[in-house]
């Protein structure tokens, strides 16, 4: 080959490199992640920190997109649009898998943990890991749990007994365990979507609503709702998601990466959760736009007495085993 033939192939190969170093670094990995809640709330927070984790970590070669306050989907179709492609992270209410498996209707029993610690003991042991991974099979990958924090009772009336909640309206989550928690005691549960509860509390087409003091604040339930009566009757928890697809796909040297971020974002999330549990609960109080109810011990037993039939009523779907791992946990 003549030295300059030799000269020209070689800057050919040179342009092919930069090429295809420009295309691939035109291309980086994006991950989209879509939620329900205001970004000051534990799993917005959580999301931002992963975003930011990932900018301070990868380079350019993955962008994280959140997506707050049901923006790109609500809870309803985010499951179905991550299994299509259109969505690549989710943390989901634990209430929100009935129809991938009935084994985290655990999450939604009343009364069933005594406080957070016991979520984070039962989700650290045997059970709670192997629930993390119940809905593989449907493709999607349970990547980690992130707290929220214990509901309360939000109504137009004073709920004391479970007998001041008798034909009232609740939003529930799409959950049958909730909606027989509040069947339990004469109420009638309505399945809607988190992005209408504030409108069908304003509107007066609900009549109580159940929530954690993050979400009854940063969603200004709190306005719109004379009484919140504080039973601790339930835990709302997330399972963070991904699609099985989606998540082998990544290259083999990003994928651990992701995760620790994603690790990280959670425990920072868990400790937001436990902050505002404390702090949103006192703004509340303190915004005087309602009234903060605290049962005696006897009037919260008559709650515990009236839902806990629903343990059984869900024991064979659920599985003895997770039941009792949970009551250990406590
Ligand atoms: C959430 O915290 O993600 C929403 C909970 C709800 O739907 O009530």
């Amino acid at each position: 080959m003549s030295k300059s033939k030799a000269l020209l192939v070689s800057l050919i190969v040179a342009v092919a490199l930069v090429a295809s170093a420009s295309f691939a670094m035109a291309k980086p990995i994006k991950i989209k992640f879509s939620h329900v809640v205001a970004e000051n709330t534990p799993k917005g927070q959580m999301a931002n920190k992963f975003k930011q984790l990932i900018d301070e970590r990868l380079d350019g070669k993955v962008i994280v997109q959140v997506f707050p306050n049901s923006q790109l989907f609500g809870d309803n179709k985010v499951l179905e649009a991550m299994l299509l492609g259109d969505v690549h992270l989710a943390a989901p209410s634990l209430s929100k898998f009935k129809k991938y498996t009935k084994s985290l209707q655990i999450y939604d029993l009343p009364f069933l943990f005594t406080d957070m610690n016991a979520v984070e003991r039962f989700q650290k042991g045997p059970e709670g890991q192997k629930l993390l991974t119940s809905i593989k099979s449907k493709g999607l990958i349970g990547l980690g749990y992130l707290h929220n924090g214990l509901k309360q009772l939000s109504a137009s009336s004073p709920l004391r007994v479970p007998a001041d909640a008798k034909n009232k309206k609740f939003r529930i989550m799409s959950s049958d365990v909730l909606a027989a928690q509040f069947e339990a005691v004469g109420a009638m549960p309505l399945k809607k979507p988190f992005s209408e509860v504030f409108t069908l509390l304003q509107t007066k087409a609900i009549d109580g609503q159940e929530n954690t003091w993050s979400n009854i604040f940063s969603k200004k339930f709190f306005e719109v709702q004379p009484f919140i009566t504080e039973t601790n009757h339930g835990v709302l928890d997330y399972l963070v998601i991904t699609s099985t697809e989606f998540w082998t796909g990544l290259p083999d040297d990003l994928r651990p990466r992701i995760k620790k971020a994603l690790d990280e974002a959670i425990a920072f999330g868990n400790k937001v959760a436990a902050q505002k549990a404390i702090d949103d609960r006192q703004k509340i109080i303190d915004s005087r736009r309602t009234k903060v109810l605290e049962l005696t011990a006897a009037e919260r037993q008559l709650w515990v007495n009236a839902m806990k039939p629903v343990w059984k009523q869900f024991e064979d779907q659920i599985g003895k085993n997770y039941i009792d791992a949970a009551i250990k946990s406590n």
